[in-house]
């Protein structure tokens, strides 16, 4: 890293979440906590300045070619800067055509093009690939409940991870094959270990500091003339790898497809190409599906019932974000917050009902619920259970 690069990240780690937490504690005392406007002006303006100061050296220096990692991570930083700027309101991308942020933009639209990602912080700068030193990774915050939710985050996401790693290997290997069965058991460990994770997120994170303090850094903000919708914790490629794989979601579903083509660039490199990859797979339903056609044979009772066991975990996990944090985190406060901030309240964009809508059709793919209004693989599902003598839907 270059010394500007370090001196930047030094900035990002200290005074930056000061001055985010001096911030917060003043927007928490008002009656209205959603406000932001008129209040802590000086602590804005220093937030600018030397933000900016920074990042103007930055940009003199030139690129200084050092690498998927350090550049990866220098925009990280970048982007945490603008998106703090975003929630304090210094920018807002309804009252503006263009960034006002012109030394910030330029520097990360010219790392986001030359990496192949969108210029804009992105989950993976904030879980995945955010550097712990001595304990304490980047944080916008030093909030308890943005360290639950990252940690959280993180957690579920490194375990979807693995899931989705067994599960290409099962493709490799063919559905009958013995390793398949530890592969299944394997990813069946992994998702279990996202409903433990989510359990606990639902358990632990405090509604208000979430709603108030975490979540506003998610929002959308322009670089340049173009605003990137907010980042979530699904920007990585294992989910959709599991939900292709698996069979329940179809790349060549007009609203999955259109969630795809949006995602590639919001994540990591090496994740755009898995997803592509698991794009051009066939998946392993057919497979079970197409075994079904053929002579009965001793392997296929104990691989089918995993495949099932393995749906419906993938299900549970949806449903559990469904119908626990966002309807706990999202839709219930929304409802009660005032209705001047309401159109601020996702991190995409959309209104909160066409998101809901869309994230709730999510699930019930995931869960191939019946519905006769989208593609699910409820009855396919139902073939398959009644193939092995399972008559009800708890595996
Ligand atoms: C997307 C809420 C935690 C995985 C979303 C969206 C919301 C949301 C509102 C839609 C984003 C938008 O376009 O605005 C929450 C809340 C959480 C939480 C309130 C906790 C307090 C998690 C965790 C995971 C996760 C722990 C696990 C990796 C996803 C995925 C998506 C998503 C994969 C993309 C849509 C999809 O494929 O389902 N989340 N989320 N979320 N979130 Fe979460």
């Amino acid at each position: 890293m270059s010394p500007l690069a370090v001196q930047f990240d030094a900035w990002i780690r200290g005074l930056f979440v000061d001055l985010n937490d001096k911030l917060e504690h003043l927007y928490w005392q008002q009656q209205d906590k959603a406000n932001v406007e008129g209040v802590g002006e000086t602590l804005k303006a220093q937030l600018l300045e030397e933000g900016n100061q920074l990042i103007q050296a930055l940009l003199e220096e030139g690129n200084t070619d050092e690498g998927f990692e350090q550049a990866f991570d220098l925009l990280g930083n970048v982007g945490l800067f603008m998106a703090a700027c975003r929630r304090h309101e210094i920018t807002e991308p309804s009252r503006e055509r263009v960034s006002p942020l012109t030394q910030a933009s330029a520097l990360a639209m010219h790392i986001g093009a030359s990496l192949g990602v969108t210029p804009r912080f992105a989950t993976a700068h904030l879980t995945t690939h955010n550097r712990a030193i001595n304990g304490v990774y980047k944080r916008f915050t030093s909030h308890p409940a943005e360290r639950l939710f990252i940690d959280y985050n993180t957690q579920a996401i490194l375990a979807y991870k693995r899931a989705s790693e067994s599960l290409m290997k099962v493709h490799h290997l063919g559905i009958s094959h013995p390793m398949s069965l530890v592969l299944l058991k394997q990813v069946k460990q992994a998702l279990l270990e996202v409903i433990e994770s989510n359990r606990e997120l639902f358990k632990e994170l405090d509604t208000e500091a979430f709603f108030y303090v975490v979540r506003p850094y998610y929002k959308p903000y322009r670089v340049g003339k173009e605003v990137y919708r907010g980042a979530n914790a699904g920007d990585f490629a294992g989910i959709n790898v599991i939900d292709m794989m698996l069979g329940l979601c179809p790349a060549n579903d007009i609203s999955y497809g259109q969630m795809l083509v949006e995602k590639f660039l919001y994540m990591m490199p090496e994740d755009q190409a898995t997803l592509r990859e698991c794009m051009r797979t066939p998946n392993l339903m057919d497979a079970f599906l197409s075994a079904l056609k053929g002579p009965k044979s001793d392997w296929f009772g104990p691989a089918c019932s995993l495949f099932i066991q393995v749906c419906k975990l993938h299900g549970d996990t949806a449903i559990q974000h469904h119908n626990q944090l966002v309807e706990k985190y999202i839709a219930k406060p929304s409802q009660a917050m005032q209705q001047q901030h309401l159109s601020k309240v996702t991190a995409s964009g959309p209104p909160i009902e066409v998101l809901l809508k869309e994230l709730a059709d999510l699930r019930d793919r995931r869960a191939a619920a019946e519905r006769a209004d989208i593609f699910t693989r409820h009855h396919d599902l139902k073939r398959l259970r009644q193939a092995i003598g399972v008559k009800h839907e708890a595996i």
